[in-house]
């Protein structure tokens, strides 16, 4: 989804005039994609309703060098199931529109979301176009037949030029066309680029792409970690949840080399040399979460519980359900040291030393 709503934006950035809605690009619900044209993604698509009312709008009119041009979109396939979304006849939907946009505009051009049979089937009740840009990849179709396919279907319907530009945005299409009052537009000229290489970047957009690749990362990881993360069901708040140390290390790795050889992780080995691992007068400090809800239990870790032996992550920072990163969750371990460091335990405690000490961050401001 998030990679969706960068191509979106970047497609907003490059002032596309139309989009034509694609039955995967609904696969995140209709709510997403029209939370983008809400944005200002002309996205169209004539056929496609949800209880009774078109999605999007059917066409576009845009005014190009003076001549007035209608885009319209059909969608060949059905999103996968959602509520209350009906696909209907796209030949249907195409003729009434067209009635209009005939009457109005000096070219019209129809973007076809369907595979080429489907196209094939309808074209010959669409009456008024002019040009034909078909997209949709089936994965067994591959590109070089798709591109090929345009040659074909030309010859097929003489006067009708049907265009394919290939998927993923790899190459650009480039169509002339020229008309006048009194003849329909022809295509005079039509070129496929492909935007390899040789092409250079923008710079700005390559920043932005940049910048979205990293943000991806994180969100991705984030995610993982809030499939972990419980809410109360009332209160919507995070349940506080101790979830060991096995969890951070999945994202935490870099972390673990400094923080397994530390005091801290062997600090319940410490008491089990001494015979003391059973000493509830000993546990608190030794363990993460001890006394708390959900946090170290003896009882419970015979019963195969999280484990939670030794001063581990949690026990500083806090359970991993609070894992936060607007501070709290740093501010919570900064302040978390004297609630074991006591006068009786470690009476030269003084946090800038020790931290020096105990430091796992691998920030140089943090060593
Ligand atoms: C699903 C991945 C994931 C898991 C699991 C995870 N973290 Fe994180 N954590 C992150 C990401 C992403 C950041 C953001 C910083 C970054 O990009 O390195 C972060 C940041 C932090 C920070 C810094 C917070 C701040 O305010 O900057 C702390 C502390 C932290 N994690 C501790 C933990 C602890 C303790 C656990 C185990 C309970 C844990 N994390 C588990 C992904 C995770
Ligand atoms: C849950 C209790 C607990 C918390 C919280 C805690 N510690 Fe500790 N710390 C211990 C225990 C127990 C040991 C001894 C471990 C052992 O050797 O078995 C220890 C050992 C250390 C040591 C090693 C002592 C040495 O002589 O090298 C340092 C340094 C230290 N802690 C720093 C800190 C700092 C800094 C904080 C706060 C950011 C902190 N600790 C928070 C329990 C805690
Ligand atoms: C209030 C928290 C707390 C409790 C309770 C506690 N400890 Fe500790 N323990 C610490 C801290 C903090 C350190 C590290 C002290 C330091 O290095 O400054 C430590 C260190 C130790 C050490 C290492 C000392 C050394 O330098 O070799 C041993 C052994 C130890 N504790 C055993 C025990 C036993 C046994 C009990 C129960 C009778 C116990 N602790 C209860 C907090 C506690
Ligand atoms: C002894 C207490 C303590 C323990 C145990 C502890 N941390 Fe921290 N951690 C801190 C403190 C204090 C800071 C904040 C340092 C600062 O303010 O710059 C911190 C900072 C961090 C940060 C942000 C800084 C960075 O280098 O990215 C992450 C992430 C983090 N901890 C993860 C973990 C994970 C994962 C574990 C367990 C493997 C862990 N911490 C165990 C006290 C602890």
């Amino acid at each position: 989804m998030y990679r969706s709503r960068f191509l979106a934006r970047t497609m907003i950035g490059m002032d596309y005039g139309a989009v034509a809605a694609g039955e995967r690009d609904l696969n995140y619900g209709i709510r997403t994609l029209r939370s983008m044209a809400d944005e200002g993604l002309p996205v169209i698509c004539a056929n496609l309703y949800e209880r009774g009312q078109r999605v999007f709008p059917p066409y576009v009119i845009r005014k190009i060098r003076g001549a007035k041009v209608g885009v319209l979109a059909l969608l060949g396939e059905k999103p996968r199931e959602i509520e209350g979304i009906e696909l209907r006849d796209p030949a249907f939907e195409g003729r009434a529109a067209l009635g209009k946009l005939r009457r109005e505009c000096d070219c019209v051009i129809l973007l076809a979301h369907m595979e080429r049979e489907k196209l094939l089937e309808i074209l010959p009740s669409l009456a008024g176009v002019d040009v034909v840009i078909r997209g949709h990849v089936r994965g067994g179709e591959k590109e070089r037949e798709s591109c090929a396919d345009t040659f074909l279907v030309v010859r097929e319907h003489a006067g009708l030029p049907v265009f394919f530009a290939g998927d993923r945005g790899r190459n650009l299409g480039l169509l002339t066309l020229t008309g006048s009052r009194r003849a329909r537009p022809s295509v005079i000229e039509s070129a496929l680029i492909h935007l390899d290489g040789s092409v250079a970047d923008d710079p700005a957009t390559a920043e932005k792409l940049e910048a979205h690749r990293i943000e991806e990362r994180v969100n991705q990881r984030e995610l993982q970690l809030s499939g972990l993360l419980a809410r109360d069901d009332a209160t919507g708040r995070l349940v506080e949840r101790y979830l060991g140390i096995e969890i951070c290390r999945r994202c935490h790795a870099n972390i673990m080399p400094r923080f397994i050889a530390s005091r801290h992780f062997r600090a319940f080995e410490t008491l089990r040399l001494r015979g003391e691992a059973a000493n509830p007068e000993c546990l608190a400090c030794h363990t993460t979460g001890c006394g708390r809800p959900t946090g170290y239990d003896p009882a419970a870790e015979k019963e195969g519980a999280v484990y939670l032996q030794g001063v581990q992550c949690e026990a500083c920072h806090g359970p991993g359900t609070l894992h936060d990163r607007d501070g709290s969750y740093m501010k919570s371990a900064r302040e978390s040291c004297r609630a074991c460091h006591t006068s009786k335990w470690s009476p030269d405690f003084d946090f800038e030393t020790f931290w020096k000490r105990a430091s796992h961050c691998m920030r140089a401001d943090s060593m």
